[in-house]
């Protein structure tokens, strides 16, 4: 019978039979001993075509069980993830025509619904779980900013697997609360997530231990590829823009990966055009990008990049200060005409603020970053008339309590009733759209 699944590797090309020979080796290529590879599939593609169109509910990014790397259904860990509503989100609409004279549509997606953490980061650690419970393995180790960590310390602890989670000292202090309070062990290291990554490998290679291997992790790449199915199941097509929050790259990566699948047949329609968005405080891509574009994009462009050392960043979800795979994200956003903006990260609160104002939803800080791109990109005219745009929206705010406090801005004391006044929201609008005027219009 033929296998369900193998692996290729990126560089050299060799095929690598299946976990049982990618675990034991390291999660290397035997051959050439890079770490990258893709997942290839002996499931006939058009079957994608039915898992589509079907109108039955939904409960998990598992409906795609025949394109995950997981043999038998027995084996999954699952919380109900990766079926986030896509919403149409009218005031960004609005924003658009009237100060910028342009008809787009903007659809976010809902993964602060996601039941076990509130991220997108369930979705890579439903897979890992489960694919980690497949092979008996019973301790992994992950370097995570935050969400990442919370989404594997819980799918690990259901698979009854020991997670070893190291996190940048300036990681939100309630990532290091809910892990713990899982009875995984989760270690504060005194620096940033590169010093974060490194010791964990450290602890990895000294104990045996399989650790997850960043954003090019078979795991992850495969479960967050279902994105763009989703995309496609929910609003029919492939918008023109998608915009994103980037920090290592894992969704963006993860999308190519799901168009690489399904090339030359008219399943997921064109790659978007991939707007990147970084907090101005950490934003070694950006930084790149612009220099690369104001020379013309010479040869070997894509391996210059800045390392930026212990960022002090007000959004430290996102601050991979040594983007090691900026070439491949920079060449995805070349290939498809799209751009990398920085945002000022001090307008995250007041980003927040206006989401919660205008539809009731609470985003976190990473994906106020992400939608506050969108602003930045109509600015700088990479939005074109009559064009959608999907931002893929990470987080709520439920590990963001501080931040959240931050953001609110009705609270009052009272001591009687002449204290007390009649209360119409409708007062706020221009405080909440106060700073976009200012900086967008
Ligand atoms: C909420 C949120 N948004 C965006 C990102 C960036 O994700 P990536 O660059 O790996 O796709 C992260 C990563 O931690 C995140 O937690
Ligand atoms: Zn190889």
């Amino acid at each position: 019978m033929r296998k369900k699944f193998h692996f290729q590797c990126l560089t050299c090309g060799h095929e690598i039979d299946g976990f049982e020979e990618w675990f034991g080796n390291n999660q290397s290529c035997p051959k050439c001993g890079t770490n990258q590879v893709y997942t290839i599939y002996s499931t006939l593609k058009e079957n994608l075509i039915d898992l589509l169109k079907t109108d039955k509910h939904i409960s998990s990014l598992w409906h795609y069980f025949d394109f995950l790397p997981l043999n038998k259904k027995e084996n999954i860990v699952s919380d109900g993830e990766g079926i986030s509503p896509i919403q149409r989100w009218k005031f960004l609409e609005d924003f658009a025509r009237n100060h910028y004279g342009l008809n787009v549509e903007v659809y976010v997606n809902r993964n602060d619904y996601s039941p076990a953490t509130g991220t997108f980061k369930d979705k890579g650690a439903t897979v890992a779980a489960s694919v980690l419970k497949e092979h008996g393995i019973k301790e992994y180790v992950v370097a995570s900013t935050g969400n990442t960590a919370n989404a594997f310390a819980q799918y690990l602890a259901k698979a009854g697997i020991s997670a070893s989670i190291f996190v940048p000292q300036d990681s939100l202090r309630e990532n290091f609360v809910h892990i713990g309070s899982l009875g995984q062990k989760v270690y504060i290291v005194k620096g940033d997530y590169a010093y974060a990554k490194k010791l964990a490998k450290e602890y990895a290679e000294k104990n045996g231990l399989l650790i997850s291997i960043g954003n090019m992790d078979p795991l992850r790449l495969e479960a967050k590829k279902t994105t763009a199915f989703e995309i496609i199941r929910q609003l029919g097509k492939m918008p023109d823009v998608y915009i994103q929050a980037i920090s290592g790259g894992t969704s963006p990566l993860a999308l190519e990966k799901a168009f690489h699948d399904f090339q030359n047949l008219d399943i997921l329609g064109e790659k978007p055009r991939m707007i990147f968005i970084q907090g101005d405080r950490c934003d070694p891509q950006v930084q790149a990008w612009k220099k690369a574009k104001a020379a013309g994009f010479p040869e070997g462009w894509e391996h210059d990049y800045p390392v930026i050392e212990n960022p002090k960043t007000l959004v430290p979800t996102l601050a991979t200060g040594n983007p090691v795979l900026y070439p491949r994200l920079a060449k995805l956003v070349k290939r498809t005409g799209g751009e990398y903006f920085s945002v000022n990260e001090e307008m995250a609160v007041d980003t927040s603020r206006l989401v919660a104002y205008e539809v009731a939803v609470k985003v976190g800080p990473a994906s106020a970053i992400g939608i506050l791109g969108f602003f930045e990109a109509l600015k700088n005219n990479a939005i074109k008339d009559n064009e959608s745009v999907f931002i893929n929206m990470g987080e709520g705010v439920r590990r963001a309590i501080t931040f959240l406090e931050e953001v609110s801005y009705t609270t009052e004391q009272v001591t009687d009733i002449t204290d007390l006044k009649r209360f119409d929201r409708c007062k706020y609008k221009d405080f909440v759209w106060k700073p976009f005027y200012e900086h967008y219009t």
